[in-house]
């Protein structure tokens, strides 16, 4: 049986700041066990909730030389579900409040991660055919695996995969620091290798020396090879194109039901969609104080608010769309400015917009149950998760063309009928306001035609199935 070892910075349910925890909190379960033996290996955060960290034994630890001196290096492991975690142990690094600091800082930990992952395997007793790594964090896996781990005979032949959930983050800084925390020689951090411009790459140096590269849509992997979108990578993309593709991340259909789900007030089924979404809609109305309408269009945001969700776009349009018949609730946390342009949105619009600065799973399911629309002009999106959800509670996603968002969302066709959402393809505030506009207009003029996009969006499949099965065939030929 090949064994697979996944490997990233978050992981649900025990650490999330965004989708990458999703998925590697989902993705790991729905590979198929019969042909595979699957784990995941995070770092051991100290703000790991204590019903997890009270079940997890201590399997090995040892010490081991990193960055100028012996560290302690443990491994604790918990069984979830059917899936083997391990959680790389060393308090100094990951102790503290939060999984990144400052990016100094993180380069220093997530090298020792990197390192860590490779060192505690033969401890562990488990060698990984192949190691999938995912984003900057675990970037140097692959050049360890190639280089310093090269001569030890455990090591050879293990295979690694590099996924990219996002572009934007590389892990890079000053070369000479990063060969000093890493170990790795100064001879590696040339421009074919682990260097762009001055400075150290750690993803570019797992883009490099990773057997296969994935990203998480088909859209966004054609995307980055462009200088648009490659934030300076594209050149590498291009040339490693037959051995780089995208495959889009699917949600567990299990948390995300309304049909189950117990943190919404009132769960409903593809029959009962429109009284079901009606409830949800007056509960969330009267716990966030909003005028208690069950015939107003509400829109919902669950996002971070930051640039790549398109949060100017948005703030451009707040005061035209507010000018119409509409709800909007907000949930995010991020840049301190759009939070800003958010607040004073909810002071002028009382009882019309509601605007939280939290995180909270369960504020968000009834978002996505209660809300018509769910807005996510991103600006690049390398697959979007929220989206996926939105189309499952029967939210119509309104969205822009770019990445896994345009691989998701069928826009409205109002000749056939056809479509699960709302799309526009120039990143322009006007383009956008047209399709909110649209969007008010079906669902006001036309109800019956929305309720049918509704019904479609709901019957769309993802769940980790048809993804899965990619990553499987994947595993089989490397
Ligand atoms: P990204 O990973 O780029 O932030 P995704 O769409 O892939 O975007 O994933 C975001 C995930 O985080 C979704 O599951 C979304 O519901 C969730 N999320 C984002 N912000 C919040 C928040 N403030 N509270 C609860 N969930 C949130
Ligand atoms: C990143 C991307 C998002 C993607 C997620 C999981 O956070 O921004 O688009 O869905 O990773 O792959």
């Amino acid at each position: 049986m090949k064994k697979i070892l996944f490997t990233a910075s978050e992981c649900v349910p025990f650490i999330k700041t965004g989708g990458l925890a999703d998925v590697i909190g989902s993705l790991p379960g729905a590979i198929n066990r019969d042909e595979f033996e699957v784990r995941v290996m995070i770092p051991a955060y100290t703000i790991i909730p204590e019903q997890y960290r009270s079940k997890m034994k201590t399997v090995c630890y040892f010490q081991s030389f990193f960055n100028g001196r012996d560290r302690y290096i443990g491994v604790k492991e918990l069984e979830l579900g059917g899936v083997t975690y391990d959680f790389i142990d060393n308090e100094e690094y990951f102790g503290g409040g939060y999984p990144y600091t400052d990016y100094y800082y993180d380069i220093e930990k997530f090298c020792f991660f990197c390192k860590a992952v490779l060192s505690v395997l033969p401890s562990l007793g488990f060698r990984p055919d192949i190691i999938h790594c995912n984003d900057w964090h675990t970037g140097l896996i692959p050049v360890y695996l190639k280089t310093e781990f090269a001569g030890d005979p455990f090591y050879q032949g293990i295979k690694s995969i590099m996924t990219v959930h996002n572009l934007k983050f590389q892990g890079v800084y000053n070369a000479k620091y990063m060969s000093r925390v890493s170990g790795l020689p100064m001879d590696l951090f040339t421009i074919d290798k682990l260097l762009t411009y001055d400075d150290g790459n750690m993803l570019k140096g797992g883009l490099v020396y990773a057997d296969r590269i994935t990203t998480v849509s088909e859209t966004y992997a054609e995307e980055i090879k462009t200088p648009d979108y490659g934030e300076g990578l594209d050149g590498l993309f291009r040339a490693r194109s037959h051995e780089f593709c995208g495959i889009v991340n699917g949600i567990d259909d299990q948390v995300f039901d309304p049909t189950s789900d117990r943190l919404i007030p009132h769960r409903y089924s593809l029959r009962t969609v429109l009284s079901g979404k009606i409830k949800n809609k007056l509960a969330l109305q009267r716990q966030l104080g909003l005028e208690e309408d069950d015939s107003v269009m509400m829109f919902g945001i669950v996002s971070r608010l930051t640039e790549q969700k398109g949060m100017e776009l948005i703030a451009r349009v707040l005061p035209d769309l507010m000018a119409s018949r509409a709800q909007l609730v907000v949930l995010g946390t991020g840049e301190y400015h759009y939070e800003n342009v958010f607040r004073s949105a909810a002071q002028a619009y009382p009882g019309r917009l509601s605007a939280n600065f939290t995180y909270s799973e369960e504020l968000s399911h009834r978002i996505y149950a209660a809300s018509d629309a769910f807005i996510m002009p991103s600006r690049f999106e390398p697959c979007g998760l929220s989206q996926l959800i939105a189309l499952r509670y029967g939210s119509l996603p309104i969205v822009r063309e770019t990445g896994g968002l345009k691989d998701t969302v069928v826009p409205y066709n109002r000749f056939t009928g056809e479509g699960t959402g709302f799309s526009f393809q120039f990143y322009d505030s006007n383009v956008f306001l047209n399709i909110l506009r649209d969007s008010l207009k079906t669902f006001y003029e036309d109800r019956k035609a929305y309720a049918k996009l509704q019904r479609q969006a709901m019957e769309q499949d993802f769940s980790w199935e048809a993804s899965a099965k990619k990553y499987e065939e994947m595993y089989r030929t490397l």
